[in-house]
């Protein structure tokens, strides 16, 4: 089949309408089988929980093209256990990983011509979403749902060549409280974010670093990426909180950087006046980001910066870059099982 003629190498991160999208509609206390629809408008009814009070969870996963032209996904299944997860939070009713998978697999299949090509730099955004329908006024869980499935060709996230080094500035918000949803990929974790990006863009920076809503002492994670520190004494640590998103990016990284780097890696709480000193390489990671190098962070009135005084990429995370994005290519090998092939 045909590929658009789209110049793939030039694609930002925007929402770019495709041939089709999947449906499934959960109602009377179950799915239906789902179908491909062209439309990319959602009719909803002016009452539906997910307008009002944020009934709705989604998710994000990419498909690459290998260099033999298959299309590959990373790690769909955290991606729908992650899914299942707020959906018990928001008394949803859990998309089935049967459904989860299918819903994505016949997505990207039916949008095969937007594929990026494999060498573009580009790949398919999958963005899975699950919203509470219907007619309803009071505060009570919606009596319909929708799961859908849509695609659309990406670029980077921050830049438009290889790993951009970028900045955060520490936010004077919360993004989320101790025992909230912050852990869950739910929208009204996001709305409230939108405020701490814009002050930190109106910093110089490109994103918010949100620290823990009790203390405002230790690290959660960026706007829209988990955060991974390289420190002095081989060790390679991320945050442990109950508040931050828990990241198939990041999960995937601490488990190259014990295996191939044979760093000593922690998952554990971060001071971060404390322990700045410790800092080498930072980054920011997600479906997203990828792995983006992290140059500096603004806070108490002055930026900080870490590897080559935030200019370039550190080995640590170029390193951790290379092997990642080989993966989830299929340019590399895949001992982990972690990529999974659709079906063209
Ligand atoms: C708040 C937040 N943290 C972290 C991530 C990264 O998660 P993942 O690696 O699963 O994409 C995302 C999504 O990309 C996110 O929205």
């Amino acid at each position: 089949m045909e590929k658009k003629a789209l110049n793939w190498s030039e694609l930002g991160f925007s929402y770019r309408k495709t041939d089709f999208r999947f449906s499934a509609i959960h109602s009377d206390g179950k799915w239906s089988d789902g179908e491909l629809v062209e439309s990319e408008i959602i009719p909803v009814h002016e009452g539906a929980p997910a307008l009002h009070y944020a009934q709705q969870c989604f998710e994000g996963l990419k498909a690459q093209t290998a260099p033999d032209g298959r299309v590959l996904l990373f790690r769909p299944d955290l991606n729908s256990e992650r899914m299942k997860q707020a959906a018990g939070r928001l008394l949803m009713p859990e998309v089935p990983r049967e459904l989860f998978l299918r819903g994505v697999e016949e997505a990207v299949r039916a949008n095969y011509a937007w594929i990026p090509p494999h060498g573009s730099g580009a790949s398919l955004y999958i963005r899975p979403m699950l919203i509470g329908v219907g007619e309803n006024l009071g505060l009570r869980p919606a009596r319909q749902f929708e799961f859908r499935v849509f695609v659309s060709p990406v670029g980077p996230y921050y830049s438009s060549n290889g790993m951009a080094v970028i900045s955060l500035a520490v936010s004077e918000l919360d993004r989320a409280a101790p025992h909230g949803t912050g852990n869950y990929k739910v929208g009204a974790n996001y709305a409230g974010g939108l405020l701490a990006t814009r002050e930190a863009q109106a910093q110089g920076a490109n994103e918010a670093l949100f620290l823990d809503a009790a203390e405002r002492r230790y690290i959660d994670e960026a706007g829209s990426a988990n955060i991974v520190i390289a420190m002095t004494g081989n060790r390679f640590v991320t945050p442990r909180s109950d508040a931050v998103l828990p990241s198939v990016t990041r999960r995937s990284l601490m488990v190259l950087a014990e295996d191939r780097l044979q760093l000593k890696t922690e998952t554990r709480p971060i001071d971060l006046r404390a322990e700045l000193q410790d800092f080498e390489e930072v980054a920011a990671c997600g479906t997203a980001a990828v792995l983006s190098p992290v140059g500096r962070i603004w806070f108490d009135n002055a930026w900080h910066s870490f590897h080559d005084e935030g200019r370039s990429v550190g080995p640590v995370m170029q390193e951790l870059y290379d092997l990642l994005v080989g993966i989830q290519r299929g340019e590399l090998d895949d001992p982990y099982g972690w990529t999974h092939e659709v079906s063209l």
